[in-house]
């Protein structure tokens, strides 16, 4: 396991930096591609290990995809052509190809094995399999068809469209049932109480399909094939740009530019949450990209002060909770991050990561079942932490470093599920 000093960053943080591709819609675009059947080019591709799963995945049912290392370009099979795998599928630690993928599989005549990593092995799929399963797909994995491996078996009939009303805000689990639906008789309806990312919703429109959104019901109709565009740009993955937009807030003497950054509403809860708490952060330069909305933002210091974060706006910042509490224990005053209990299936229990890390950091967090209480005006000490494997964790230790008297993470390495340069970047910044 790689180990990795972060050392303190005296001076301030400041120049200009390009984030890599948004994981999200990089998954997106090489599945869809790989079921409509013209080239597609994919500019701005995230090439981390969760996308290279999902690339594996559709070579594996027989798509072409070539890389020049600049661009990806995508051959797809059809909605109808996917071949079946001839080995067990590994998903490697990305639960959005494995939920994504079971979506679109479900409607398939042939049979498909997935594995994955320790993680991945551990995290509920039940939540799939069950609307899945109603629709008409026949999946069975380990400890009674909820985690891996799971196997997708040939449906005898054609899926039927159904309307679920998911009980837990998820876009992986509205993704997978609306892919199915593109195999379904009928209409499929899938029904959210907050809004979560909209990528496959926007995307699928974009390759012509009928899908459409009403007061939280996204309902999608069947399709005989898919039509797909020339090309798909990645936006800047501001899942990843939260990492800076911290550090550069909480670090005196920063200023920063992050350029091409994906500001779609249903991602942009941090930018909430942090104008929220005091920060100085401009929009600038904002454009459509591929039909995602994009800017580059401007991130200068300024003393936060914080805040309560409740249920409702979870979804549009779930995998920015870790970098948010790095902000909340250098501002003024209490934080609470409410309705948050999904981070217990993330790639870690990242309630439970973040308060036994940050814990040998600092003594300003609280545990709570679904969420965090941060008490502010606290600081970082030196500490040797742990990743627990998950990215997300690794990057925000490593701010929380940055801003304080710098840290060891163990488990460093696995920033190259999402952000392979992030180390490389930081220290460019100082
Ligand atoms: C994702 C959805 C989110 C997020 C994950 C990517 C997606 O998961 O945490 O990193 O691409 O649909 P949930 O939908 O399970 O909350």
């Amino acid at each position: 396991m790689t180990s990795k000093i972060i050392e303190a960053a005296v001076d301030g943080l400041h120049g200009v930096i390009t984030i890599p591709g948004d994981k999200s819609v990089s998954h997106r675009s090489v599945m869809f591609a790989g079921l409509s059947d013209t080239p597609v080019r994919i500019v701005n591709f995230l090439r981390a290990q969760d996308c290279l799963s999902t690339v594996n995945c559709m070579r594996a049912l027989g798509v072409n995809i070539a890389d020049d290392g600049e661009e990806l370009t995508i051959c797809g099979k059809g909605l109808y052509g996917l071949n079946e795998p001839e080995n067990i599928i590994d998903a490697g630690n990305s639960g959005t190809t494995l939920r994504l993928m079971l979506g679109i599989l479900s409607g398939q005549k042939f049979l498909t094995t997935f594995t994955g990593d320790a993680s991945l092995s551990k995290r509920p799929m039940q939540r799939v399999i069950t609307p899945l399963t109603r629709m008409g797909a026949s999946i069975v994995g380990r400890k009674i068809n909820t985690l891996l491996p799971i196997t997708v078996i040939p449906a005898k009939q054609r899926l039927t469209g159904i309307t679920y009303e998911m009980p837990m805000a998820s876009a992986q689990v509205k993704s997978a049932v609306l892919l199915a639906g593109l195999y379904a008789q009928g209409v499929t309806t899938v029904i959210e109480k907050y809004p979560s990312r909209d990528h496959t919703e926007r995307m699928l429109k974009a390759f012509g399909v009928d899908i459409t959104t009403q007061d939280g019901a996204i309902s999608i109709r069947p399709a005989d094939r898919l039509h797909a565009p020339a090309e798909i740009i990645v936006p800047g993955d501001i899942s990843s740009a939260a990492y800076w937009l911290v550090a550069a807030t909480v670090i005196p003497n920063s200023d920063i530019i992050i350029k091409n950054v994906g500001i779609n509403k249903t991602r942009t809860g941090i930018l909430d949450v942090l104008n929220n708490m005091g920060a100085n952060i401009e929009l600038c330069g904002c454009r459509t990209d591929g039909g995602e909305p994009v800017a580059d933002l401007h991130v200068r210091s300024a003393r936060l002060h914080g805040i309560d974060i409740a249920a409702d706006i979870i979804p549009r910042l779930v995998d920015e909770i870790p970098i948010i509490t790095v902000a909340a224990i250098l501002a003024d005053g209490r934080t609470t991050i409410n309705g948050a209990q999904e981070l217990r299936v993330k790639e870690s229990d990242r309630i439970k990561a973040i308060c036994r890390e940050f814990g040998k950091l600092t003594n300003a967090v609280t545990e709570k079942e679904d969420g965090l209480i941060i008490e502010g005006n606290s600081a970082f000490k030196y500490a040797q932490c742990d990743s627990h494997d998950d990215h997300r964790i690794a990057m925000a230790l490593a701010v929380a470093g940055a801003s304080g008297k710098g840290v060891k993470i163990s488990g460093a390495d696995c920033v190259n599920i999402s952000y392979p340069q992030f180390y490389t970047t930081l220290e460019h910044l100082k």
